[in-house]
């Protein structure tokens, strides 16, 4: 027997072994991946979001810079994987062209946070804002780190720095191109709502519980809007003691949110949950019906306040209390009259200097007696009969 051909044979092994590994992971990592994306072109309107028209940095890219340079890549990854529910949950999963201009690419592994790469058309400019300033103002629960240094402290309100309004520019960035389909997903368009359970004492229990928690960021502690997100929010969160709203008017705007501001849908908890938080909300505006409703009752008033509303108010809110379809585009549209009551000096103060970040600008040039005829008007046009008050 030759020893020599003995310690060949291994050796030849080994090298045949070697090669034929080193070969398939080319084929898997290399060619595979390759195949599998020659071919699948990016959107003809794609271009480098990252360079502006003279090469310089945008303010998506100053954003991304912050975005790494912050380590938000610790917990948020930016790829929806093809597997289970994640389209379900996030929307279109990621394809290989939309990180074409990255370097390096943001995927990242670790989801402690959700997926941020179908952000873009998700939130509302106002909701960043106050949630990079501190994540509790808009979402009570979370465990995402604030950052302040972002902001700056003008007096008594926090301001953003371009910092900030950069890095909101990037997330509204993500997933650009898949921006309707996430819309489509996140922002119901119609809810039907035929009348509302019996409510029970637990609900009202249950109610405030979750109001605190996903509520009181936004609408304060005890609904009156003035939550921690206040300097940032514009429209600033309803104040929700001042106006009566029937229970499925709230199960309405919580299934729908209020797109355009940072009103968000809510229509991920259980219908349950949705009229348990309801009927709490009603709760605490229930005590502006009568005063409202008295006002209504003023005949004259009302009937001079009418003639007012035809003539500045109707072609945004509509005869009879419902606004017609083609305002509905508005972002934030307005609501219907017929299913809300505000409190009378509320509702003056609103006809007086309108709703800073919305089309609802105010009418200084009325006096305080055509206020007064507009707020009888206005209450009048609540539905009584639809909406009794047990
Ligand atoms: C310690 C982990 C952590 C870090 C670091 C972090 N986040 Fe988050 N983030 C979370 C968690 C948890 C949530 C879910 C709760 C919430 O919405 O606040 C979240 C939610 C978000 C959301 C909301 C997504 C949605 O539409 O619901 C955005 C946007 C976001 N983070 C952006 C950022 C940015 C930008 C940074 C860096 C400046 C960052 N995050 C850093 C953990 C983190
Ligand atoms: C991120 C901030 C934010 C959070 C969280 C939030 N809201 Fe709002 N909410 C707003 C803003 C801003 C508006 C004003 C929308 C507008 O003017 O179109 C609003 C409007 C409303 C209205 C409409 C009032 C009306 O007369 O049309 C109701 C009701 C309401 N919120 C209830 C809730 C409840 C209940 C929760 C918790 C389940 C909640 N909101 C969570 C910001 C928030
Ligand atoms: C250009 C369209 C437009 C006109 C004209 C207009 N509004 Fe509005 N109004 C809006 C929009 C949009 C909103 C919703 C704002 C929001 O989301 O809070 C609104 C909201 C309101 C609200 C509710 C505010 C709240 O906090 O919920 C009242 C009350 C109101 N308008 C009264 C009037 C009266 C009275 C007039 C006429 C004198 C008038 N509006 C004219 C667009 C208009």
């Amino acid at each position: 027997m030759n020893k020599d051909v003995k310690a060949e044979r291994p050796m030849f092994v080994l090298l045949v072994a070697g090669l034929g590994f080193f070969l398939l992971s080319f084929v898997a990592m290399g060619v595979f991946p390759w195949l599998s994306v020659d071919g699948i072109k990016p959107p003809e309107e794609m271009e480098n979001p990252y360079k502006d028209a003279d090469g310089k940095p945008t303010a998506v890219a100053r954003g991304r810079e912050t975005y790494i340079h912050e380590g938000c890549w610790h917990c948020h990854s930016q790829f929806v994987r093809p597997v289970a529910n994640e389209e379900f949950r996030y929307g279109p999963r990621s394809q290989a062209w939309e990180a074409m201009f990255d370097v390096p690419q943001l995927y990242g592994t670790r989801r402690i946070g959700p997926d941020l790469s179908r952000e873009a058309g998700r939130r509302s400019d106002d909701w960043h804002l106050a949630h990079l300033w501190n994540p509790r103002a808009t979402v009570p629960g979370s465990v995402m780190p604030k950052y302040p240094w972002l902001f700056e402290q003008q007096g008594e309100t926090w301001v953003p720095t371009e910092q900030a309004t950069d890095l909101v520019a990037y997330l509204q960035y993500l997933g650009i191109y898949y921006k309707p389909d996430v819309r489509a997903q996140v922002w119901p368009s119609r809810v039907t709502v035929s009348g509302s359970p019996q409510p029970t004492a637990l609900q009202q229990g249950r109610g405030e519980e979750l109001f605190q928690h996903y509520c009181s960021g936004c609408h304060g502690e005890t609904g009156n809007g003035v939550g921690m997100a206040k300097d940032f929010l514009k429209p600033s969160a309803s104040n929700l003691t001042a106006r009566y709203l029937p229970r499925e008017e709230v199960f309405r705007i919580l299934f729908m949110g209020s797109d355009g501001s940072a009103m968000p849908s809510f229509a991920e908890l259980t219908e349950k949950d949705l009229w348990a938080i309801s009927l709490y909300v009603h709760g605490l505006g229930k005590s502006q019906r009568a005063p409202a409703l008295e006002m209504a009752a003023k005949a004259e008033s009302r009937e001079r306040g009418a003639r007012l509303y035809k003539d500045k108010c109707q072609m945004c809110h509509g005869e009879g209390g419902l606004v017609p379809p083609s305002m509905e585009n508005l972002k934030p549209s307005p609501k219907h009259f017929r299913d809300r009551l505000y409190e009378p000096a509320y509702l003056a103060g609103v006809i007086r200097n309108g709703r800073p970040g919305t089309a609802m600008v105010g009418f200084t040039a009325f006096s305080d007696p055509e206020v007064q005829d507009l707020v009888a008007y206005i209450s009048s046009l609540f539905d009584v009969t639809r909406y009794k008050e047990e």
